[in-house]
């Protein structure tokens, strides 16, 4: 018989290792991390890390420790995910503020992170640093010929401490010199939701500009409350818009302007995870037919900008349709296709 949360505890004290067995317990039926699960959860609420956790001793949890650490079990038991129970997701090695206003940032768009910063780096930018993954490129004219994957040639900058997903960081590549620290420019954000791109990219790159953009009033309070815990204020400007439709630039100067986004590329007919289906935001996920229509509308609205480059995650399945688009929209532009660390194409890259 499944038992309510409420029903599982009994009017006794519980210490900590108890209440700890007892979450893994509870969560061993929906998830497929139990025991992680567990300890994120009973480590958020009693304000412990995992090793405290882990060699805690027996000291009792308070009622009401334990009545909030039930209400999340009963959450979770329902599909809902971590990141929103906590109000946390790390992303790049750091730490963003997340609710279910915002899409939970993925470890995939590390990868778009990472090859601006590369762009930046190698085209003069201010700013030191390492790559978080040992990305394979693929780099060509359009259009790719299909099966082709090089290696980018990544040269010698010595690499140097950065806040980088811990995860990859057997994988560092080294970036090239940048040339003269003089670089530039203003990267616009389109679909910024938590802001985890333009954070993680003004974390890395000193002296650029950028914005962040997103149809959803909700989604950018939540990266307007990221800017302000990084102390990034100054330098990332938040705007509600739709795409860039109708974006007034004339008081950002003249400066060059770099374009990343990471649009809804999902399929409407998909068949996403509960979890995220049930909760992550739909303004987040969808984009037609064949999960292009934001991409299809933004790139002839980018194009009128002249960026020296555009970064977009996308679906690996879309590479072709965007060539195609790419091909009359940009035919003096080069191609590159970056594969995700599970081999897959993640980001579809325009440079001028
Ligand atoms: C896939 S989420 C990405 C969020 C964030 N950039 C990330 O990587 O975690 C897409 C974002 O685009 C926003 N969005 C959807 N349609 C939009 C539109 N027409 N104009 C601007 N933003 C839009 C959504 O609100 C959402 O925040």
């Amino acid at each position: 018989m499944f038992l309510l949360c409420s029903e599982i505890i009994t009017p006794f004290k519980l210490n900590l290792k108890e209440i700890l067995k007892i979450a893994k317990k509870k969560l061993q039926g929906v998830s497929q991390t139990p025991f992680l699960d567990a300890e994120i959860l009973v480590g958020h609420i009693l304000k412990l890390s995992r090793t405290e956790l882990v060699v805690g001793d027996d000291s009792e949890v308070t009622e009401k420790q334990k009545k909030d650490i039930l209400n999340l079990i009963g959450r979770r038991l329902k599909n809902e995910p971590i990141a929103y129970l906590t109000n946390q997701k790390s992303f790049y090695g750091l730490d963003f503020y997340v609710n279910e206003n915002v899409l939970i940032p993925r470890p995939e768009t590390d990868i778009l992170v990472e090859e601006v910063v590369r762009f930046c780096m190698e085209a003069g930018a201010s700013g030191v640093g390492v790559l978080p993954s040992g990305s394979l490129v693929t780099s060509k004219k359009v259009p790719l010929e299909k099966g082709e994957v090089f290696c980018k040639d990544t040269g010698g900058l010595k690499p140097q401490a950065l806040p980088f997903n811990s995860l990859n960081s057997n994988q560092k590549t080294p970036l090239r010199k940048a040339q003269d620290n003089t670089f530039k420019c203003l990267i616009i954000d389109v679909g910024t939701g938590s802001g985890c791109i333009p954070i993680s990219l003004a974390m890395n790159l000193k002296n650029l500009n950028f914005m962040g953009i997103d149809l959803s009033e909700k989604a950018l309070e939540v990266a307007k409350k990221n800017i302000e815990a990084f102390g990034l204020k100054d330098k990332i400007e938040l705007r509600k818009g739709d795409l860039l439709e109708g974006l007034d630039l004339s008081l950002q100067g003249n400066e060059e302007i770099i374009i990343t986004a990471n649009l809804p590329y999902v399929e409407d007919s998909a068949e996403l995870e509960i979890g995220v289906k049930d909760y992550e935001p739909h303004l987040a996920l969808f984009s037609g037919e064949d999960g292009l229509n934001h991409y299809r509308k933004l790139l002839p609205q980018a194009e009128k900008m002249k960026p020296i480059a555009i970064f977009l995650e996308i679906d690996p399945r879309q590479v072709e349709i965007l060539q195609e688009i790419s091909q009359g929209l940009f035919p003096e532009y080069e191609v590159e296709v970056v594969k995700d660390l599970t081999g897959k194409e993640r980001v579809f890259v325009l440079l001028k």
